[in-house]
């Protein structure tokens, strides 16, 4: 393939100076992170490029503000927030930062674990109360002995199941199939109902697609062990939050730790995040510094491989969905 001169990228995102120089190195450069959204559909007329995470949001309509269009990198692994069939119709490809986030992910994941086993969102409530000065804390379960349910079983679920195991807990998992190596993952197959039914802390980590939404409905937290919690670190859509806080109210499941919700960014007035028995972190599963750079360089190799005409390190095959 002939390489493409000096085309125009446009910036989307948040990324370090560093990304930029290197783009910079072989594009032209619009960079319109953080501007309001019609300035990314004017910088989009004459881009080749374009740089994105799963915040922004390329739908048909942005597509089509973007004729010359030729390749799209997103710096997450979840490619949800993108129409893949409006790229595939115009044969405009797609990179994401697959196998760059996958033990920083599982460590939040472990680490909202712990909070949701151990109660600590009533914990905290409890000092913030001042109830400190007087009765004992709510206590929470021991992780020893426990079983985790994971539902979405990737790399990210066999990085949570070898520190779930670490902690003693037993682990079990669901999944669009049933994997072969058991044996070195520790989990065992279950459906996804009878992990419901199974598990002391359910942890979803599967990607959104119209199979995923809404997963974690009324009938699912009917499900769940009385007295079980919920994570989520996948996509907030996952859960459909009134069935969520109606299985809270209900006391059908304990509390919840989730890293994404839906809607996104949630109202610091929405009844989720009132409540005490849930703890909610802003979808940072993947937000520390050294990965957050890793994920945008791989992102920019991307963009750069396409530029030279050589093959993308980590293209999403979008006929696959
Ligand atoms: C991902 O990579 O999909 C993370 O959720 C960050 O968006």
């Amino acid at each position: 393939m002939k390489p493409i001169d000096r085309p125009r990228i446009v910036i989307a995102t948040l990324v370090s100076s560093a990304v930029v120089e290197q783009l910079a190195a072989r594009a032209e450069i619009v960079n319109v992170a953080d501007r309001p959204r019609g300035e990314l559909f004017e910088a989009l007329a004459t881009a080749t490029g374009l740089l994105v995470n799963s915040g922004v949001r390329v739908d048909a309509e942005l597509i089509a503000a973007a004729p010359r269009l030729r390749i799209v990198a997103t710096v997450s692994v979840g490619y949800d927030n993108i129409d893949i069939e409006a790229l595939a119709r115009r044969d405009i490809l797609l990179s994401n930062t697959r196998g760059s986030l996958i033990e920083t992910v599982a460590d939040l994941a472990f680490g909202l674990v712990i909070v949701a086993t151990r109660r600590l969102g009533p914990a905290l409530a409890w000092v913030r109360s001042g109830a400190w000065t007087s009765k004992a804390a709510p206590f929470g379960h021991d992780l020893k002995g426990a079983t985790l349910g994971i539902v979405g079983f990737g790399a990210i679920g066999v990085a949570l199941a070898r520190r779930a195991h670490v902690s003693g807990m037993r682990v079990i998992y669901s999944n669009r199939r049933q994997r072969t190596d058991g044996a070195v993952t520790g989990a065992s197959y279950r459906t996804f109902e009878a992990l419901l039914g199974e598990a002391d802390c359910v942890v979803a980590l599967v990607p959104l697609t119209s199979e995923t939404r809404g997963l974690f409905g009324d009938a699912a937290f009917e499900r769940m062990k009385p007295g079980a919690t919920l994570v989520n670190v996948a996509r907030g859509a996952v859960v459909d939050t009134n069935a969520l806080v109606r299985a809270l109210d209900a006391g059908r499941i304990a509390g919840a730790a989730l890293d994404v919700t839906d809607p996104q960014p949630l109202p610091s007035d929405h009844p989720l995040a009132l409540r005490d028995d849930v703890v909610i972190t802003p979808h940072m599963g993947s937000a520390t510094t050294e990965t957050r750079e890793r994920m945008a360089f791989l992102a920019a190799q991307n963009l750069l491989a396409w530029l030279d005409g050589k093959p993308l390190p980590t293209p999403v095959d979008i006929a696959a969905g």
